[in-house]
């Protein structure tokens, strides 16, 4: 077994993260967590979604936000685009890198975008020919990767299929999106496994849900498979409007924190990430869900 030497973190933490809240959070708060993570060492960073505010009001101010990053050559800022008119948007943003989301679940996909699979990949073809005229980097998400809140179990082939697809379409990552953290790690190997003979492994990310408890379980089985790409979101916040009871992702201080341990690098300063999540869980107005930052006395 061989663990990689380094991994990537995607912070999802202001998109995934900041969605779900039903408060309104400030631009000017939001601002200051991607700042707190920017210089906290994370490299990519999902700033915000381009998609409809009647669907996901808490993301309504995706342009002032896209408007208020702190410009760092050094840092990827992506955004959400579901389909050409979040695209158009993202474009006039300055979003250097975008992301098209769909699932291995019918229900789940009609119940967060309004389309079946198939039409949501029909919706993707423009999207991908656009971004790659512009040089516009795209990123695919596969929800429900083991498990839907409307379907129960899902077939894992089925998600190896949709990764193949996003992938043969153009998508240079494809992220498995465990949307309710219902996953266990023997489940979460064989369906990484499986991907992984469709996707080549370095093109894959893990985005998992910490709703059972069982994400960095998860994530730990996937790196034995090699998996170096992790997703993941400050103080543990986030989740899915549209996938009721799931709670946020992975924490990135937990993490980080499991990484460092192992000896794998990240380029993630602990410290200021568990200080970028202190932040946020104060604008919140709860404690963070790290159990890491928690136990180092934030
Ligand atoms: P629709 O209603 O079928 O779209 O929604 P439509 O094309 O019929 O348009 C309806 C209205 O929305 C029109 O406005 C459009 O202009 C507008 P109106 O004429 O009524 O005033 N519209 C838009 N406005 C802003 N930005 C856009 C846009 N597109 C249309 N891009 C749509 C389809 C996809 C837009 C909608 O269902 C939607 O926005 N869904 C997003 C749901 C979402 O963001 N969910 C959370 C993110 S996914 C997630 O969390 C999972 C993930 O983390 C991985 C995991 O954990 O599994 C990624
Ligand atoms: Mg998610």
């Amino acid at each position: 077994m061989t663990y990689p030497r380094k991994v990537k973190i995607v912070e999802v933490s202001p998109r995934d993260g900041l969605q779900n809240e039903k408060q309104i959070i400030a631009v000017e708060d939001k601002l200051k967590l991607i700042n707190g993570l920017r210089t906290a060492g994370v490299k990519h960073i999902e700033v915000t979604g381009f998609v409809s505010p009647k669907w996901v009001p808490q993301l309504a101010d995706a342009k002032q936000v896209c408007a208020g990053l702190t410009a760092d050559e050094s840092v990827c800022y992506s955004a959400l685009t579901p389909n050409m008119k979040g695209l158009e948007a993202a474009i006039e943003s300055g979003i250097q890198e975008v992301a098209v989301f769909t699932a291995a679940s019918e229900t789940f996909n009609q119940k967060n975008i309004n389309c079946s699979i198939e039409e949501s990949f029909d919706r993707f073809v423009p999207v991908m020919e656009r971004a790659r005229n512009l040089n516009i980097k795209v990123r695919g998400y596969v929800s429900c990767v083991l498990g839907c809140p409307y379907e129960g179990d899902i077939d894992p082939l089925v998600v190896a299929q949709v990764a193949q697809r996003l992938h043969a379409m153009g998508c240079y990552e494809v992220s498995l999106g465990d949307t309710i953290g219902t996953g266990t790690p023997l489940a979460a190997q064989q369906m990484f496994n499986l991907c992984a003979k469709q996707v080549p492994t370095k093109q894959l990310a893990l985005h998992f849900h910490d709703t059972y408890g069982q994400a960095l379980a998860n994530i730990q089985a996937c790196l034995e498979s090699g998996a170096s790409v992790i997703d993941a979101s400050v103080a543990g916040i986030g989740g899915c409007p549209y996938a009721k009871g799931a709670t946020g992702n992975v924490s990135t201080e937990n993490v980080v924190y499991m990484l460092n341990g192992m000896g794998i690098e990240t380029g993630v300063d602990l410290d200021a990430l568990i200080g970028a999540g202190r932040q946020i869980s104060a604008v919140l107005g709860r404690k963070s869900n790290s159990q890491v930052a928690n136990a180092l006395g934030c």
